[in-house]
């Protein structure tokens, strides 16, 4: 019983480190892009506010390939080495690059709870969000 409990309350804490992750490399989205690839303009046809619509991506094609940062155009135009600067103006800084480089690299799983306006605690149940 003690080893089936050790068991679940890991998986509960890996679940809770890719959502901790997912959040972080969304909320970047969220806050420096979904302003023109959102819900209210998708520029160049591109939404970047749902996993779908990423992967469906723009008028240049997928802008997420999970698992491959290098390989999406989100990373290579944040980055800004090919032909896109995103987003427009002041660069990113270094840590919102590496937010969304390593939940892509993580697979760019959608965060269960997307969105500072909605913090993680706030919606997760007492049973998953207490038994660490
Ligand atoms: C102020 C508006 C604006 C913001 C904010 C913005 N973009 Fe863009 N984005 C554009 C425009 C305009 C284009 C089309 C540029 C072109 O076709 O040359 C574009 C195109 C793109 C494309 C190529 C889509 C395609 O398939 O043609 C990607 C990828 C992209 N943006 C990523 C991002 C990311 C990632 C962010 C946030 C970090 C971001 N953008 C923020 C205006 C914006």
């Amino acid at each position: 019983m003690r080893r089936l409990l050790s068991v679940l309350s890991l998986t509960i804490c890996s679940l809770h480190a890719q959502d901790d992750l997912a959040a972080r490399g969304v909320r970047v989205l969220e806050q420096k892009c979904w302003g023109c690839h959102g819900p209210n303009l998708a520029q160049s046809g591109l939404r970047l506010d749902s996993r779908e619509a990423a992967l469906k991506g723009g008028a240049r094609g997928a802008a997420l390939v999970p698992g491959n940062a290098a390989q999406s155009r989100i990373i290579q135009a944040v980055r800004r080495t090919g032909e896109l600067s995103m987003p427009p103006g002041p660069k990113l800084s270094d840590a919102e690059i590496a937010a969304i480089e390593s939940w892509i690299a993580a697979g760019a799983a959608w965060p269960t709870t997307a969105g500072p306006a909605s913090p993680r605690f706030a919606t997760s149940g007492p049973a998953t969000a207490r038994s660490a």
